[in-house]
Parts: C-alpha cells; sequence; structure tokens
C-alpha cells in the first residue's frame, strides 16, 4: 500500500512532525503563516490526512474538494472551524487535542485574572513611559484584592475545573454555570455551587469564561448579560472570542457597567489595531497564546500527529470528536498504514 499522504497547514513543534514521517508522505505548508484558501484548497486534493489548525477553516467546499480525506487532526482542542457534521457525513475522523492543554490555559486565565485586578500591565507602561515620579503613596495604582473574593466560571469543563482548583489557594468562593451539573461529590471537591448563568453573572467579582464556541454559545455574553455584572466585576476570556459580543462589551466599558476584563481571544484575530476595545487602560489583551509553552505545544504536537496516525493505522484515536463517523465508514475501512 502506498503511504498516506499528509498536508500540515503550519510549522508545529518536532515531535508530531517525526511521527507523521514515519508513517506518511508529509507535505509541510513551511510558514508561520497560515496558507492562502486557494493554496489550501489545491493541497487537500490528494490528501488522505490532514492536519490544521484553529485557522483553518475547514468546511464541506474544502471536503468537497479532497475525495480521499479520512482524517482531519486539529492542533486544538476547539473545532468550531471545522464542519464536523459534514465530516461525519463523509466519513472523515475528526480528532482534537483535549486535556495536554488544561493546565497551560488555566494558567494563562489566572495570569490574566491577576494582571487586570492589580494592573500589572498599566503598572509596567507607567514605569516604562517615565511616570513613576512619586517612591510611594497610599493611593497609588490601586487595584481590586482578588483574595476571598466570588470567582464566577461559566463552562465547567476541564479548563473550567483547573481555574477552579487553583481558586482555593485564593480563599474564592466559586460559583458556576454549566449546561450540565457536576455531580454532587464533584461540586463539594471544587468547593463550586452551580447557578443559573442570570445568577452567576449577578453574584461574580470575576467571570470567566470556559465554554466552547457554538451557535448556543456565540454572543452568550452580550448587552443583557453585561448589564447584570456587578459595576465592580472583571470579564475574563480565554475560550473563543465570539463567545462574547465585542461591541456590547466596549459599551459596558465605556459606561462603567463592569470594571475591566482580560481577553486572550477576540471577534476577529488578529485583532484591528483601531478596534476601540484597545482604547481603554482597564482591560489586559494578549494574542491568544492560551496553550502558548513549550511543554503544551509540544505535547499538542505529539497528540495530533499520533491521533491522525492511530485513524490511518484503523485504530482509535486518542481524542475522536465524533464517534457517529465510526457508523458511516468504520476503522477497518479508513486502515492504510
Ligand atoms: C486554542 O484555542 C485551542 O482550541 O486549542
Amino acid at each position: 500500500m502506498p503511504r498516506p499522504k499528509v498536508y500540515v497547514t503550519r510549522i508545529i513543534p518536532p515531535p508530531g512532525l517525526e511521527i507523521l514521517k514515519e508513517y506518511c508522505e508529509v507535505e509541510l505548508h513551511n510558514s508561520i503563516y497560515p496558507p492562502s484558501r486557494e493554496e489550501l484548497l489545491k493541497k487537500v486534493r490528494d490528501k488522505d490526512g490532514l492536519l490544521c489548525l484553529l485557522t483553518d477553516k475547514i468546511d464541506s467546499e474544502l471536503m468537497d474538494n479532497a475525495p480521499n480525506l479520512r482524517i482531519i487532526s486539529t492542533f486544538s482542542v476547539g473545532y468550531d472551524h471545522i464542519d464536523v457534521d459534514e465530516a461525519t457525513k463523509r466519513g472523515i475522523y475528526v480528532t482534537n487535542t483535549p486535556g495536554v492543554l488544561t493546565e497551560a490555559v488555566a494558567d494563562l486565565t489566572w495570569a490574566l485574572l491577576l494582571a487586570v485586578a492589580r494592573r500589572i500591565v498599566e503598572a509596567d507602561k507607567y514605569i516604562r513611559a517615565g511616570k513613576w515620579k512619586v517612591s510611594w503613596y497610599p493611593t497609588m495604582m490601586l487595584g481590586t484584592e482578588v483574595y476571598g473574593k466570588i470567582l464566577g466560571i461559566i463552562g465547567m469543563g476541564r479548563i473550567g475545573k483547573a481555574v477552579a482548583i487553583r481558586a482555593k489557594g485564593f480563599n474564592m468562593k466559586i460559583i458556576y454555570y454549566d449546561v450540565k451539573r457536576l455531580s454532587p461529590e464533584e461540586e463539594k471537591e471544587l468547593n463550586a455551587e452551580y447557578m443559573s448563568l442570570e445568577e452567576v453573572l449577578k453574584n461574580a467579582d470575576f467571570v470567566s469564561i470556559h465554554v466552547p464556541l457554538t451557535k448556543e454559545t456565540y454572543h452568550m455574553i452580550g448587552e443583557k448579560e453585561l448589564r447584570m455584572m456587578k459595576s465592580t466585576a472583571y470579564l475574563i476570556n480565554t475560550a473563543r472570542g465570539p463567545i462574547v459580543d465585542e461591541k456590547a462589551l466596549v459599551k459596558a466599558l465605556k459606561e462603567k457597567w463592569i470594571a475591566g476584563a482580560a481577553l486572550d481571544v477576540f471577534e476577529k484575530e488578529p485583532i484591528d489595531p483601531n478596534n476601540p476595545l484597545l482604547e481603554f487602560d482597564n482591560i489586559v489583551v494578549v494574542p491568544h497564546i492560551g496553550s502558548a509553552t513549550m511543554e503544551t505545544r509540544s505535547k499538542m504536537s505529539e497528540l495530533s500527529a499520533k491521533n491522525l496516525v492511530m485513524v490511518l493505522k484503523g485504530e482509535m484515536p486518542i481524542s475522536l470528536v465524533n464517534p457517529e463517523v465510526m457508523k458511516v465508514r468504520p476503522l477497518d475501512k479508513v486502515k492504510m498504514i
């Protein structure tokens, strides 16, 4: 049997490429920039496997263009960029990288929460701009206390739980909303109280978002929801930009419905430099770096490559997004290696 042909849409850390090369003919888009749509469509035409990123739109047009495609392995936990139903219909396996990035994203969530509450970015800019003229005075750069406050978690999955565990050290009360309630044992272990979305928004001092982007969660936090939050509360988003209605957030910051926000993700990435969000001092912004540690990116590389190879070997991959696909095309029919 010929070696499977695989397209990798970007430079990824080494372990993944090595795994792929052992079993497949790998064509790499050797760049940090994404391939153009045209190039992507052209490159997948003869491929059996695709290793893509969250910035590549994998829709029915692409799949129609790739008649041999058996596996789409995304180098991300989120898969809102992939039309999973269309993939399933065509018998294409879809895999992602859950688990390996949980701790890195939870760490970044906390970095953002602390940064916005204690005005770290503003304070850093203040020194660099030569504005630190008075050594110390009691009203300089006052932020908000984190210790003992109420943390509202929207989406209590792997990452939401990892964020909650970290909150223990800050003696925070945890309230959460999710479409699925945790078991009483898990709630006890995390010391988390289940509430409606509205109650979480109304009561939390910090609201942190950890839901996937779906049709249901698009603009889940809009004007109505932001108005429910305390005027002293902060919004933290390390999930997906479009979960928050950015226009409403700008209004909320302008009219001081909330105290500030810390964002790793945006409705449009990269963010437009003229985006009005960037005019506020009480927000902290970072460029979608939730999982960006050397350790985590290396694990994501390994897991995405392993998933891809496992499917082409006819084995159950580690993290299959669409198990229904097995009815459309069983694993022994996908096997090429
Ligand atoms: C990053 O945003 C991911 O989904 O892995």
